[in-house]
């Protein structure tokens, strides 16, 4: 895939600029010193999670190699800012849920992954991350809130896992499911929410080479908050269809309702393409906050990644793209 990279007018001034090959090499350079677990640790918040981190049996893979179609037109988001300001409702709905998020607990965990396919498997987290070569792809990430972020994310295609159960003719959309267990995440406790967390795409995106399967990020196994061990990046639709933590993955007939429709239809819609046009009911979509820079910035159609997707969407109402 050619990734056609054109520099907006707004592109970032180059003194405000990392440019992300310093960032990624700095951590290289950190991981062959044997300083990368430590830098994590003291980026997370001390001795206990470095510890917890050194314990992860993922870690040796990464970082994973950078697949240069990746381009991005500004900086990368410091790991500090992204890691404590997150949406993820199961810990509070706040930004600040970081700390809440260390409940969560990643092992065991197996995946569930079935439905109308012809090899369905059950599977512990540990080995289907080692089923697929890992890679770093930088990717935006745009909220349907109007703030930004651009995260170097690793990961494989979902279109790999979706061919290895063999989807079979009637399956036309797939379904992600979050953990349930109100116990560890005491936002499911709260009634307002139709727990557990639902997204679902079509067959055909899932099968596009953007939809990605992450599970890690900054050259290291996923942090909780950012949805360990496993979440979706789908880099050209709101964050919110991004879903985090998976524990089920179903291929099914009929289109899944994803927690924010079911709450709000009138605002969350299932496609929920990135679209400067179509205003949220409540707020203009024309512009985004970047975050670690604070500009705000004009919002691209498909979040800048037309020349990858648009083609699943042809002969739809671009109005309609966003519901
Ligand atoms: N997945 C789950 N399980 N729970 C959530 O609350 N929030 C969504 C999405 N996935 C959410 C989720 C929203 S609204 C956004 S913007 C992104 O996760 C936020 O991802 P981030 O915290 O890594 O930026």
């Amino acid at each position: 895939m050619v990734f056609v990279h054109r520099r907006p007018s707004w592109a970032l001034p180059e003194r405000l600029a990392t440019p992300e090959d310093a960032f990624l090499n700095r951590r290289v350079l950190l991981k062959a010193m044997g300083f990368g677990l430590m830098a994590a640790g003291a980026l997370g918040g001390g001795l206990g999670e470095s510890l917890a981190e050194a314990a992860d049996p993922t870690a040796d893979l990464y970082p994973a190699k950078k697949n240069e179609a990746y381009k991005l037109d500004r900086s990368v988001t410091p790991e500090e800012i992204n890691a404590n300001y997150n949406n993820f409702y199961e810990f509070g709905t706040y930004k600040e849920i970081a700390q809440e998020a260390q409940s969560l607990v990643i092992r065991p965990w197996e995946i569930e992954i079935g439905g109308l396919v012809d090899a369905p498997m059950t599977i512990a987290f540990d080995d289907l991350v080692r089923k697929f070569p890992l890679e770093t792809r930088l990717y935006r990430h745009r909220c349907v809130e109007a703030w930004s972020m651009t995260i170097p994310w690793a990961g494989f295609a979902l279109n790999k896992l979706v061919a290895a159960v063999k989807p079979q003719s009637g399956a036309k959309y797939v379904r992600f499911e979050t953990f349930l267990d109100p116990s560890m995440a005491s936002g499911q406790n709260s009634f307002l929410y139709p727990w557990p967390y639902v997204e679902g795409v079509t067959i055909e995106e899932a099968a596009n080479d953007l939809a990605f399967i992450v599970t890690g990020a900054y050259d290291k196994p996923l942090l909780k908050q950012f949805g360990a061990p496993i979440r979706l990046a789908l880099p050209w639709k709101y964050g919110f269809k991004s879903i985090k933590s998976i524990r089920k993955i179903d291929f099914v007939a009929e289109r899944p309702v994803g927690l924010w429709e079911a709450i709000q239809p009138s605002e969350y819609g299932f496609w929920a393409n990135v679209n400067p046009e179509v205003p949220h009911p409540r707020w203009s979509q024309a512009n985004e906050r970047v975050l670690h820079t604070g500009e705000v910035v004009p919002t691209q159609i498909f979040n800048g990644y037309g020349a990858e997707v648009a083609n699943l969407y042809k002969g739809m109402d671009p109005a309609t793209l966003y519901m």
